[in-house]
């Protein structure tokens, strides 16, 4: 069977003052009817793979097919077929309103008026948007137009849709339609394949059938996210709960494998991975000497982070 995506010895340099190695020998294989995420942290290439995918950027060496075609020579007969939805941009015109954007979105591909109609509405619904399907759209919320940028890729019904990081910086609510829809759209066909990239640890295995985790140009793992997780001792995976203190003695700790650290507001959790758990001891004993206090101690479930703790040495954000 033609692979929906199958990247081969894929590098992408940019070249500056310092050249700068975005995707570094990639070799990856997404199936057709797979929802597959790319799990890394930003800078990771994410995005340049994905440009490279939708045929807006070639590759320096190695390369990339999509629904069988050359990203390269065959461009032309991937571009009717594909769309693109990435969370991070603003897409659309302000002066047009939001159904008048969809539509125009819609007629680039071609779709047939009537069924472009209805796809619209249907859509607007779903994303609870209807109310605003007449209003400009520089005239409402970023999650609101994040909300219709979605919509925008999966009005053209493409086979294959590249979502990247479709939920940044959205609300939880936002972020939850989107989800729910991304799931309940790979289910209502056969053949529709979602590649979708995301920081977000906890959304690649929420969503995703597979995740490959990128760090740094290379793809370091890819599998299931149980599989993945059970690649992790999960008995040696701690959340500790402290007053804000400078964790860098900590790294410096023999048996710690991985770390790290997220504020919040007037403490801070560490997500540590560590050798073996009896050394938990001795950690928070050198948290005491550096003057923070330990306000909570958890063993954690492990999660796809600690798979990239494990991996990178340090955390996802
Ligand atoms: N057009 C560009 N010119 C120069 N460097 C770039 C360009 N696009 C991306 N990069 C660099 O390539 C690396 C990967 O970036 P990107 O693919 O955007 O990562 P991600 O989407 O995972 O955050 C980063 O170091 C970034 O600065
Ligand atoms: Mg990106």
């Amino acid at each position: 069977m033609v692979a929906a995506v199958e990247v081969q010895s894929l590098t992408r340099s940019f070249s500056g003052k310092e050249d700068i190695i975005a995707l570094n020998n990639v070799d990856l294989r997404v199936e057709e009817g797979e929802l597959f995420g790319l799990l890394g942290p930003n800078g990771a290439g994410k995005t340049t793979l994905i440009k490279i995918l939708c045929t807006l950027l070639l590759p320096s060496s190695g390369t990339a097919r999509v629904l069988g075609y050359d990203v390269d020579r065959e461009a032309h007969l991937i571009r009717p077929r594909i769309n693109m939805v990435s969370g991070g941009e603003i897409s659309g015109y302000g002066l047009l309103t939001v159904r008048e954007n969809l539509w125009m979105f819609s007629q680039f591909y071609g779709v047939p008026g009537k069924v472009a109609k209805e796809r619209i509405d249907e859509l607007l619904n779903i994303f609870d948007l209807a109310d605003k399907a007449d209003a400009k759209l520089r005239t409402i919320s970023t999650g609101q137009r994040q909300k219709m940028n979605v919509i925008r890729g999966f009005v053209t019904n493409p086979d294959l849709i590249f979502l990247d990081e479709p939920t940044l910086g959205l609300d939880v609510t936002s972020s939850r339609t989107i989800r729910d829809y991304v799931r309940r759209w790979i289910g209502e066909r056969d053949g529709r394949t979602i590649l979708l990239t995301t920081h977000y640890m906890r959304e690649a295995e929420e969503l995703c059938d597979r995740v490959a985790i990128i760090d740094r140009g290379k793809v370091l793992a890819c599998d299931t996210p149980s599989n993945l997780k059970r690649s992790v001792d999960d008995s040696s995976s701690f959340l500790i709960e402290t007053t804000p203190f400078d964790v860098s003695p900590l790294h410096a700790l023999r048996d710690v494998r991985g770390m790290s650290v997220e504020a919040c507001d007037g403490y801070q959790i560490l997500r540590v991975g560590l050798e073996d758990e009896s050394v938990i001891s001795d950690i928070i004993s050198q948290i005491i000497t550096c003057g923070a206090k330990v306000i909570g101690l958890n063993k954690t479930e492990t999660t796809l982070e600690d798979v990239f703790i494990q991996m990178v040495g340090r955390g996802l954000e």
